[in-house]
């Protein structure tokens, strides 16, 4: 963190790529933050632009124009609204959300080029690349397929195995083959123009790692060290490619700017469009020492915002991110989320399940953020469980946070008139003035940590506000104080205390959870007959936000109970949808350079795992479920009963071929309603590097019921 106060913030959030349905993942990885943090700045009244737009380059979108039997332009006219919208509904303000489609956004991009290459700090480079001579076209790494060298999976990408996961290039693809022919491509030589990273290698390794080692992430560094210390070569920054910016330069026919050279400048484009619907100037947000630069990212975006766009961003005289946090990936009920197995929760479905639901609102909306903030994968890869989601607005929004504000307003009502009391400081106690300092000291941790990007730890702790309020307001029992006002002359005054205390609790909640849930503090602002300034943050910590004598309005709820039924709809929903095997639906894969990770799941003690009950059973009968492809309902003889089991294996067994066969099954889990059949249990599957299930079953026939472990 700079040590002065910057005189002015530039706030950017990853530029989506515009080519499908975004999900929570990405929201949670980049926008949430990023909202959160911008919310803050600006209750802080600092100056600050918030910056985002579609990513609207690169091979993904004609691929996806392939796929949808459409053009590219189709492709970013229909999925740039979409997710403009979907930002709205789920609360995320930007200051602009701009595209890179945009002529501003050309010129941008190109200027940028143009400059660096006319001070000599691009080079060209002639190179061998594939080229597809039916179709008289180069070939992008994404457009050539080939068996991979690692697994011999027939149909690895040319920049990325899909099974394995494995980062490639396309010679090193085994028999390669051109997708737009389906015949073999041929190599033919071409020009680039390269950014030579290779001559910035002293100023990043000082500016990240000596500079940044204590302030950047340790996820950040690590990589950015990595690829520092694997030795830095030159990128190529343009491709032969029909679709995206031209390169502005001579004999640079059919090629345009590498998308993630463009990209990032993306973030300029935006902010001149900002200036532009605003009458402001952008310069100086670009060029001045004084403003802070902050890029909020997912893992896989990391080299390009620390390595390679700062190297731009210097060559081209620009200031230099002050922070780049970026965050793990979030997982989904156990499994990665994944576009191409359909193993997600898209922001759209979210929306129309939660929010554009006659018993949602923008209330589901903060419901959504508070989850996904709670659980954000600051460090390490997280988990989004339906349950986990569920129980935190039940037991934490509804219990704890609304009950608190929902009791004061009740208690106010009944026993004050429904107006802010005084507060008496000849009876006051050592634990009122306990919860005064706790609210005071609440608002300077959360000031601290939202500094410092840890919005996890700094919700937790409005959160546990809240919760002191209810346990002071336990202590106090007003309620039972109400009943001895004939004959104790202190009731009311001790009555007045308790309620004074709360509701300016209350109003510091409104104005500590304001960056998380925005829409809740709206509503409580609204309840409290405030205008929304009360928010600014240079009121938290005050005792006085609501002043004597000053009636409120009637509480509302803040928040409603999720029921299982919701929950358990959308598992169903989950596991009706998505697809076993990696690739089966051919998702359009976005560029990135990372390789995918085999994931080994969190560590657990021998107690958690001795919870689960696994015995042999035996297949008696099987049968498709109607209209799920996937699904097959099976009568499974466990030895002490014979069970209904729902399985999604359809796609790679015959019921025919299974009856009898021996099956290693989880006895004792919930029982879960899948396509309106209840599934009593679990069938182990083990699955090999093409994809193929296989059972797990003991060599020979044994009884059923045998225990496994
Ligand atoms: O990974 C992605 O989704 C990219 N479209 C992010 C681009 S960020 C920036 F550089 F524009
Ligand atoms: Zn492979």
């Amino acid at each position: 963190m700079s040590m002065n106060q910057p005189k002015r913030y530039l706030i950017t959030a990853a530029l989506p790529y515009a080519n499908g349905q975004k999900h929570i993942g990405h929201l949670a990885g980049a926008y949430l933050p990023a909202d959160i943090y911008v919310r803050y700045l600006k209750a802080q009244k600092r100056d600050v632009v918030f910056v985002c737009g579609s990513d609207e380059h690169g091979t993904a979108i004609p691929i996806q124009a392939t796929k949808e039997g459409t053009t590219a332009r189709a492709i970013i006219d229909k999925y740039h609204p979409l997710m403009e919208q979907n930002f709205k509904d789920l609360g995320i303000a930007f200051d602009v959300y701009h595209r890179t489609s945009d002529p501003l956004h050309h010129e941008t991009a190109q200027e940028f080029f143009t400059k660096l290459n006319n001070n000599g700090d691009l080079e060209i480079k002639e190179s061998e690349q594939y080229f597809d001579e039916e179709a008289n076209s180069f070939l992008a790494d994404r457009y050539i397929k080939g068996t991979c060298p690692n697994c011999s999976f027939d149909s690895a990408y040319g920049d990325q195995c899909e099974r394995c996961g494995k980062s490639l290039s396309p010679d090193e693809l085994i028999n390669p083959v051109s997708t737009l022919s389906g015949k073999p491509p041929v190599k033919k030589s071409t020009k680039h123009w390269y950014l030579p990273l290779n001559r910035h290698e002293d100023f990043l390794r000082k500016w990240i790692l000596e500079e940044h080692a204590n302030d950047w992430r340790s996820n950040v560094l690590g990589q950015c060290k990595s690829w520092i210390d694997g030795g830095l070569q030159p990128r190529a920054v343009t491709r032969d490619l029909d679709w995206g910016v031209k390169v502005p330069a001579a004999d640079a026919e059919g090629k345009v700017l590498y998308v993630w050279f463009d990209a990032p400048i993306g973030y300029i484009s935006a902010t001149k469009q900002w200036a532009i619907n605003t009458g402001k100037d952008w310069k100086p947000y670009w060029e001045d020492k004084d403003t802070k630069l902050v890029h909020f990212i997912g893992k896989d975006n990391i080299v390009f915002h620390c390595i390679i766009f700062p190297v731009m961003l210097k060559l081209h005289g620009n200031i230099l991110p002050d922070n780049v946090p970026s965050n793990e990936f979030m997982n989904l009920e156990g499994d990665k989320m994944s576009t191409s197995r359909n193993w997600k929760l898209d922001m759209q479905d979210y929306i129309n399940d939660f929010i554009n639901k006659e018993n949602g609102g923008s209330q589901m909306a903060d419901v959504l953020r508070y989850y996904l903030t709670q659980i954000a994968p600051e460090t390490k890869d997280s988990e989004f469980m339906w349950k986990g989601f569920q129980d935190a607005n039940n037991s934490e929004l509804v219990s704890i946070f609304g009950n608190f504000v929902n009791r004061t307003f009740v208690l106010m009502h009944k026993l004050c008139n429904g107006k802010v009391p005084s507060f008496h400081q000849d009876i006051a106690d050592e634990l009122d003035q306990q919860t005064i300092t706790e609210i005071k000291n609440c608002a300077n941790k959360v000031t601290a940590l939202l500094e410092e990007y840890r919005f996890r730890e700094a919700l937790f702790e409005v959160i546990n506000l809240a919760r002191t309020g209810n346990q002071y307001m336990q202590k106090k029992e007003p309620w039972i104080v109400a009943k001895s006002l004939a004959e104790n002359p202190d009731a009311q005054k001790s009555i007045d205390n308790c309620l004074h205390i709360c509701l300016q609790l209350t109003a510091n909640l409104a104005i500590l959870i304001q960056p998380f849930l925005p829409f809740t503090a709206k509503k409580m602002c609204h309840m409290m007959k405030v205008v929304e300034k009360m928010l600014d943050w240079e009121n938290a910590g005050s005792m006085k936000l609501l002043s004597v004598g000053y009636s409120l309005r009637a509480p509302e709820l803040l928040f409603r109970k999720i029921e299982d039924s919701e929950i358990m709809e959308q598992i169903e929903k989950l596991n009706a949808v998505s697809l076993k095997k990696e690739g089966e639906k051919g998702e359009v894969k976005s560029e990135t350079t990372e390789a995918k990770e085999i994931t080994v799941k969190q560590e657990i003690v021998f107690d958690d795992f001795a919870k689960i009950d696994l015995k042999v059973g035996t297949i008696v009968s099987a049968e498709k479920v109607e209209k799920a492809d996937k699904l097959l309902k099976l009568q499974v003889d466990l030895g002490f009963e014979t069970r209904t089991i729902v399985s999604g294996i359809a796609m790679h067994f015959k019921p025919e071929d299974i009856v009898g066969k021996q099956v290693t099954v989880v006895v004792n889990l919930a029982p879960r309603k899948m396509r309106g059949i209840e599934s009593n249990g679990m069938i182990l599957m083990a699955e090999d590097a093409n994809g193929k299930l296989h059972f797990i079953n003991p060599e020979e026939a044994i009884n059923p019921g045998s225990g496994v472990s």
